[in-house]
């Protein structure tokens, strides 16, 4: 699917404005993310932390469950938002997560309330991934 200027602007304000929704109180540091899927339209979501630390979990998990339940099933573009100055990267459990939905081309951007910072493929960030595929030859009845 192609991808253009416009649809990353977007994808930065839906992602910023899902990080002014977080829930956050404990570590005070708000995350958004904004996926495209492979139909064009744009899911975002924020983490959400409980006071039980480890029930909490994050932006890129609220944004792919709602891709998941509006029927998108593949990402194309993952934006995601922290607060900076640091360079903000998506933790390894998030990275499995996405390539649940993604091949090695997925676009993941980087930004911040300043604007886009980064971006890679999920290819760079998850190299010799584990993904669906991996289960498919095992499925097939053994003959
Ligand atoms: N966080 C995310 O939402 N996404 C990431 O990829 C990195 C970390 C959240 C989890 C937690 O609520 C807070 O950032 C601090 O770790």
């Amino acid at each position: 699917m192609k991808f253009t200027e416009e649809q990353r602007q977007a994808l930065l304000t839906a992602s910023l404005d899902a990080r002014s929704k977080s829930h956050s109180p404990y570590s005070n540091y708000a995350v958004g993310a904004a996926i495209l899927d492979e139909q064009g339209r744009i899911h975002a979501g924020a983490n959400i932390e409980n006071a039980a630390y480890p029930q909490g979990w994050c932006a890129e998990a609220t944004a792919l469950g709602a891709m998941v339940m509006a029927g998108g099933k593949q990402a194309v573009a993952v934006l995601v938002t922290g607060p900076g100055p640091d360079v903000i990267t998506p933790c390894g459990g998030c990275r499995q997560k996405l390539r649940e939905f993604a091949g090695p081309d997925l676009k993941i951007i980087a930004g911040d309330p300043g604007g886009i910072r980064q971006e890679w493929t999920l290819e760079e960030l998850l190299p010799h991934s584990f993904g669906p595929q991996h289960l498919e030859s095992n499925n097939k009845p053994q003959p």
